[in-house]
């Protein structure tokens, strides 16, 4: 026991890591036409830069929003930035701190409720729709391939398929080959009963966000695209070895 804790301390004292990633990133509350804050720390800012932010709101387009970098603070080791969003009360999104290659640099938001206010002065003139570019027929389950259709005249190749689990990571979901002519196969390597928000992309211009879904499938469902799944787990310290 005693060993234990001293390798807690060893542990908090010894040399820090250097992350590329932040442990920390908040996202506030915010209301229609009002500021949504964001503050990122305990890490280090990308090399690939600049900082972005991915909002997805659900069943609608993303919003994609550069972050300068002046929002770094040196001295604090401590960043800040504050936006604004064109969404309405009642909207639901979730959104990503991303590097400047489109990865994100720690924990997605959880679902964020955009709260109601007077202020419309965001707002587009004439509502804009939901996309609806690209369709899935069906539930999507566990390490099963779903299917992604589109109209094929509007595009021509797969889009990709960017994954985000609230308070989770986020991950490009894999396509299987095969896929053109409007539709592919992709197969979500995430846990069954986990949400998730799916944004889609053609690069060509069409960009979707699906709704907010729950990963199907039960104890029968296949283990075989998530990793450490027991079988081929890296060898790592566990509890017991660390108390010795
Ligand atoms: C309304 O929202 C806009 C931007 O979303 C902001 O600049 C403006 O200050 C807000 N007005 C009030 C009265 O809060
Ligand atoms: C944004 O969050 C930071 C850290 O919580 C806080 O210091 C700052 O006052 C906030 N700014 C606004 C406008 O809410
Ligand atoms: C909108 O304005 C009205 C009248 O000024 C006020 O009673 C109401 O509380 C306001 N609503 C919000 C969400 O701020
Ligand atoms: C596919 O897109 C073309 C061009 O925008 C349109 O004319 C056609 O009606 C669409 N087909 C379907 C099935 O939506
Ligand atoms: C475990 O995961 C690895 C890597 O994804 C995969 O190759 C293997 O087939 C999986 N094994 C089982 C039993 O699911
Ligand atoms: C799914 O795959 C991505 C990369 O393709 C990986 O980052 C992520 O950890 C995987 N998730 C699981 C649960 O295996």
């Amino acid at each position: 026991m005693l060993g234990f804790l001293v390798l807690l301390l060893a542990l908090a004292l010894g040399p820090q890591v250097v992350l590329s990633k932040f442990l920390s990133i908040t996202f506030s509350s915010t209301e229609q036409c009002g500021p949504l804050n964001v503050t990122f720390s305990q890490g280090t800012m990308p090399s690939a830069s600049p900082l972005s932010l991915t909002v997805v709101p659900f069943n609608s387009v993303p919003i994609f929003i550069p972050i300068p970098s002046s929002s770094w603070d040196d001295h604090t080791s401590t960043g800040a930035y504050i936006t604004f969003l064109p969404l309405p009360a009642g909207a639901t999104f979730i959104a990503s701190l991303d590097d400047g290659a489109g990865n994100s640099m720690g924990a997605i938001s959880d679902v964020i409720r955009v709260q109601s206010s007077n202020n419309t002065s965001c707002l587009p003139a004439t509502p804009s729709q939901p996309a609806d570019f690209f369709a899935i027929g069906g539930g999507i389950s566990q390490c099963e391939p779903f299917k992604l259709q589109w109209n094929s005249s509007v595009t021509s190749q797969p889009p990709t398929i960017r994954a985000f689990i609230p308070k989770g990571p986020s991950f490009h979901v894999q396509q299987l080959p095969g896929g053109g002519n409007g539709q592919a196969s992709y197969v979500l390597n995430a846990s069954r009963g986990k949400e998730i928000a799916f944004l889609i992309d053609d690069g060509q211009g069409n960009k979707q966000d699906l709704d907010l879904f729950t990963i199907g499938g039960d104890t029968s469902s296949s283990t075989k695209c998530l990793l450490n799944n027991g079988t081929h787990g890296k060898q790592r310290p566990t509890n017991r070895n660390l108390s010795k």
